[in-house]
């Protein structure tokens, strides 16, 4: 059992982008009626996935990790469940193919509808409104009563993630399709999580990450994670030193336990100032970790009409630059977390079949970030797959 760690400690300690509830009393009930509520995976799941995270820490695996920026409820069908299991499934036969390495397949799907954001309100034709937080906190329509924090939605997202999961068993090939979030409504997570066997475990996915804004020292986020027996995740982006990495690596895995960590990249244009010194960090402390690259968050940008976008140039330019920064310091690259989905959306620019900025209007959907459509996420699963043939090349020589 982790020292001094309840469900609820996180309380104690500084919780950002969390939203204001007006009705504490709605709320409490809610979150009472969640805690009855059955666990959405089991914790043998998630002891499944770190074995398999820990395989690629050792070289034997590549973790592939991917969906919609925001799920929301307005898209939610099985044609948008299937669409990104397939497109997983398709990126991780390439992959495989390339590396012969078996691909740890996890979604950010069932369960990522909270969204941190920079600002607290949000401003349009003399109007401020609180800024949306995600379908699991209040809806994305700029009107008061939308954009009222409800706790009624957490049933809703706990219903789409539980048909979501459902639905995935019901469509997924033979390699099982993992879920993923981050882990950032903390009254939510705390909720949902369960004891099972020895262990503390967050029911509401196998797999949780703390962003990068909410992975500063004592935040409650890492409270929180601090207890979990599930596999986890870092966001490592550029303002982070090796100092933070370090602490945040100690309190997150004291026991150094493999297949615990996942530290994902996001770096955009900074890769090379900032990766190698906590790379070089957590090797000099012999922390298990496995190295993950999201080339997405660091490379968003607004067009003059407004859309922000991505680059899919720039995406590819930070995997290589994340590829190169591994290979130099003799770190395993293992693995990548993209924003995608299998709807033929106009929201990232570039492509071999490209998205220009004057498209971007045509399929814009997302809920909040730009994600690479199909066929640009094919073009990344490319790129990855010679970079992933080229290190075995390399090893048989
Ligand atoms: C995200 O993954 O959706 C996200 C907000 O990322 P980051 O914390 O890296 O900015
Ligand atoms: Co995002």
């Amino acid at each position: 059992m982790v020292q001094d760690w309840t469900p609820a400690s996180w309380r104690t300690c500084e919780a950002r982008h969390q939203p204001v509830y007006a009705d504490a009393g709605a709320l409490d009930s809610a979150l009472r009626e969640l805690a009855a509520y059955p666990p959405l995976v089991p914790g043998t799941e998630a002891q499944a996935l770190k074995a398999q995270l820990a395989e690629a820490q050792e070289g034997g695996a590549f973790l592939l990790q991917g969906g919609d920026c925001a799920e929301s409820f307005a898209e939610f069908s099985p044609e948008t469940i299937r669409g990104t299991a397939l497109l997983i499934e398709a990126m991780a036969r390439r992959l495989a193919a390339a590396s012969g390495l078996r691909i740890v397949r996890v979604g950010r799907i069932a369960g990522q509808f909270a969204k941190p954001r920079s600002r607290e309100l949000e401003q349009k034709d003399g109007l401020a409104l609180p800024m949306y937080r995600g379908d699991i906190v209040n809806g994305l329509a700029f009107d008061e009563a939308a954009r009222r924090p409800d706790p009624e939605r957490m049933f809703r997202a706990y219903g789409q993630s539980a048909a979501a999961l459902s639905h995935l068993r019901a469509v997924e090939g033979p390699e099982p399709i993992y879920t993923s979030h981050e882990g950032l409504l903390l009254p939510y997570e705390q909720a949902l999580t369960r004891r099972d066997g020895a262990g503390w475990y967050a029911s509401s996915a196998h797999f949780l990450w703390v962003g990068d804004r909410t992975r500063f020292a004592a935040s409650a986020h890492v409270e929180y994670l601090r207890g979990l027996t599930n596999p986890i995740g870092i966001k490592c982006g550029p303002t982070l030193g090796p100092d933070l990495l370090r602490a945040l690596l100690d309190t997150l895995n004291p026991g150094r336990e493999p297949g615990r960590i996942t530290l994902i990249s996001r770096m955009g244009a900074d890769v090379e100032r900032g990766l190698p010194p906590l790379l070089r960090a957590v090797a000099a402390e012999d922390h298990p970790v496995l190295w993950a690259c999201d080339p997405m968050h660091g490379n968003t940008e607004r067009t003059a009409s407004g859309y922000k976008t991505r680059p899919l140039g720039r995406i590819l330019a930070e995997l290589r630059a994340f590829f190169a920064a591994t290979r130099a310091e003799g770190v395993r690259g293992g693995g990548i977390h993209v924003e995608m989905t299998g709807r033929d959306v106009t929201e990232c620019t570039g492509g071999a079949d490209p998205v220009t900025e004057a498209d971007l209007a045509a399929r814009y959907h997302t809920h909040c970030d730009p994600r690479l459509n199909r066929g640009q996420a094919m073009e990344v699963a490319e790129l990855v797959a010679a970079e992933l043939a080229k290190a075995r090349g390399a090893e048989a020589a």
